[in-house]
């Protein structure tokens, strides 16, 4: 495909916060004087006693550690809630809108959700919560979530959300992790018109979890659901005892804010720490100019507060910027394909960020869906979680976006805190497909596999330089694992885990995982989780998992799966694998091929050959490549006899 380049429209280029000429200005400054940059910078927040240091960074073994402002205190939820009061409380903060549209959408406004906060952050502290406590939240997308978020960032404890898609097991295993007492849920969560038993899952979780002491019960859908006497409590009884008032504590620019568990190369999710200041400067500053954002405008971010992505940009960046921020309960195509596109209409929505993969699903389900809405009010759109594909991009820019929308592609990462590269839609002339350039702060590059830089236009492993105010901390509890995993590989630098392409005009174009990792629906599966996940099953001796092109997801599972001796794998062995990792991991878990093999491709060595089983997994067998160091090669032809008929 021809590469097509779309010039910022003359509008944009008139009226935007950023032309070309300011971005290669605000980024040349940004990284030649980076103390400077970022104290101005910086100044966006209300901090209650200011920084007189701005970075203190190494990412060298010697000297190792990520510091910003770090002599400055602030609170969070005061800049995302406190400060808008005298100027905007009665604007629209949170404009929600339910599962099920014949539901009533709700409107909150600055000052009722600076009460709703203040309220459930006394709710916290009389369940005896205190600074520096973690708090698990285990919500649907519901306003309430974002409440607790806040209330969670008013009074210093460390909230750490588990995506209400994942298993009581995947539950267990991240309340365990961070010593999590208390437990915040609902009975059921709503989505697509089924319901999800939320507080089911909690209960069954909760019999791994026996320091949890606390859980509070949000009635969602009105469902019966056992209360434990002593430990479960009811949201709104607990609420309604509580003051309005709850003055926000002061907080030290490095004191923890979150911890979100995400997947890597290893079975154990790693809990991804981020800290006040920098977060704070960064969520919002990213949000602004990503999305040329105006106090005032009506923004929605299409992602579940589970991921970062809901962090970042459903939540703290747009509140810190007086936004209105949609915040939807549902899915792209329930009731039907219009869903997205009648709820900009109802609201107004000038700015959407989705991922591709719900754009690839609703492409398929043909135009009419979109061209029967009017969407006249988008100005904007944006994309995230995974590589889109051109024929994605095109569809979106000319079928929802008519032509006239700017589309920002976001790169950046759970442990980025906020978007790293993206255009930005007054500076940046687009390509389908790329990422484009780096934010203000950013420093990629490429290397070979040997760690050596590659200049100029070419192909190799994205790395980050130097540090920027959003970056992850620590992974929680395990700060050796925390430099292992990012600043061992390449040395003196962040390495992303990412693959990467730099064209001749200096546009990124992420070109997928090379490490274990893979994407499935924009969201991140490490391989090894599901392998451990499979062999946990009495059935299977040894399975290994990987990536395969999927039309929708973007990546789909493919497990590699061997049986103990006497068991002999059929259908039925097949589906109850299927629902078994659903079961350990969740849904967004579910394989979508198991191949039996009597053996898995092994070195002599007993290293598993995975390049082999990638190779099969992305059906590109025509060259495997040197095979002749298996310990027994015809293995490889048993498997590839054996591929099973995909649809
Ligand atoms: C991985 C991070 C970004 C927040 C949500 C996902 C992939 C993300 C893009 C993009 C190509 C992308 C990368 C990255 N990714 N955005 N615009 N183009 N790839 O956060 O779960 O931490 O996943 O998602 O592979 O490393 P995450």
């Amino acid at each position: 495909m021809a590469e097509t380049v779309y010039p910022v429209p003359a509008n944009w280029a008139q009226d935007a916060l950023v032309d070309e000429a300011a971005y290669h200005a605000m980024h040349r400054r940004s990284v030649e004087d980076p103390v400077g940059f970022w104290r101005d910078a910086a100044q966006r927040i209300d901090w209650i006693k200011p920084f007189t240091t701005v970075k203190q960074t190494s990412f060298n073994e010697a000297d190792f550690g990520i510091e910003w402002f770090a002599d400055g205190t602030l609170n969070l939820s005061a800049n995302a809630l406190d400060r808008h009061l005298e100027t905007r409380g009665d604007q629209v903060a949170i404009l929600w809108e339910p599962d099920d549209p014949a539901d009533a959408a709700r409107r909150i406004t600055y000052r009722e959700l600076h009460a709703d906060v203040c309220r459930f952050a006394n709710v916290l502290k009389s369940r005896g919560v205190q600074k520096g406590d973690r708090v698990t939240i285990y919500l649907p997308m519901v306003p309430e979530a974002a409440v607790a978020m806040l209330a969670c960032a008013r009074i210093g404890a460390i909230h750490s959300i588990v995506f209400a898609g994942f298993s009581p097991e995947a539950l267990a295993g991240r309340i365990t992790d961070c010593d999590s007492t208390i437990v915040l849920t609902a009975d059921e969560g709503l989505r697509g018109g089924k319901k999800v038993p939320l507080k089911d899952n909690v209960d069954e979780a909760l019999g791994h979890c026996p320091a949890v002491e606390t859980v509070i019960v949000l009635r969602r859908t009105g469902a019966a659901v056992p209360m434990v006497p002593g430990r479960d409590v009811d949201w709104a009884e607990v609420a309604a005892a509580q003051s309005t008032v709850c003055e926000p504590e002061e907080m030290g620019a490095e004191d923890p804010l979150f911890i979100l568990y995400t997947s890597g190369s290893t079975g154990k999710p790693k809990g991804v720490l981020h800290t006040t200041g920098g977060y704070s400067v960064w969520a919002s500053i990213t949000h602004q100019y990503v999305f040329d954002y105006r106090p005032g405008q009506i923004y929605w971010c299409a992602a579940d507060i589970g991921w970062v992505t809901g962090h970042s940009y459903v939540v703290y960046g747009p509140l810190m910027n007086g936004a209105t921020t949609v915040m939807f309960e549902g899915v792209p195509n329930y009731p039907d394909a219009s869903r997205f596109w009648q709820v900009v209409d109802k609201f107004g929505v000038e700015i959407f960020y989705g991922a591709p993969t719900a754009l690839r699903a609703l492409m398929r389900e043909g135009d009419e869906w979109v061209t029967r809405t009017s969407r006249k009010t988008l100005r904007l759109l944006g994309s995230v979680g995974e590589p889109i594909n051109p024929e994605a991009w095109e569809w979106y820019h000319k079928v929802v976006g008519e032509g006239r929308c700017p589309i920002v592609d976001t790169w950046w990462q759970t442990e980025t805190g906020g978007v790293m590269i993206s255009p930005l839609p007054g500076a940046t002339a687009l390509k389908p497909g790329s990422a484009t350039r780096p934010f203000f702060g950013v420093q990629p590059a490429l290397v070979d596999n040997e760690g050596v830089p590659i200049e100029g236009a070419g192909d190799g492993c994205l790395v980050i330089t130097d540090s920027w105010p959003g970056q992850m901390r620590t992974v929680w509890g395990d700060h050796e694992r925390f430099f292992q995993t990012y600043f061992s590989t390449f040395p003196g630098t962040y390495f992303t885990g990412d693959g990467c392409r730099r064209d001749e005009d200096g546009y990124y174009w992420i070109t997928g995982r090379i490490d274990d990792v893979i994407n499935v629906s924009g969201h991140r599966m490490g391989t090894a989780e599901i392998e451990s996940a499979l062999v946990a099953h009495a059935k299977v001796a040894e399975a290994a998992v990987v990536g395969m092109p999927h039309d929708i997801k973007g990546q789909g599972i493919y497990a590699f799966v061997t049986t103990n001796a006497n068991v002999e794998p059929d259908e039925a062995l097949r589906r109850e694998l299927v629902q078994w990792v659903r079961h350990e991991i969740g849904p967004i878990a579910t394989p979508d091929v198991i191949q039996f093999a009597p053996g898995l491709p092994k070195t002599r060595s007993g290293k598993i050959m995975r390049r082999i089983l990638r190779k099969i997994g992305e059906n590109d067998v025509s060259n495997l490549g040197d095979t002749s160091t298996l310990a027994d090669p015809s293995v490889v032809d048993h498997l590839l006899a054996n591929r099973p008929q995909l649809a």
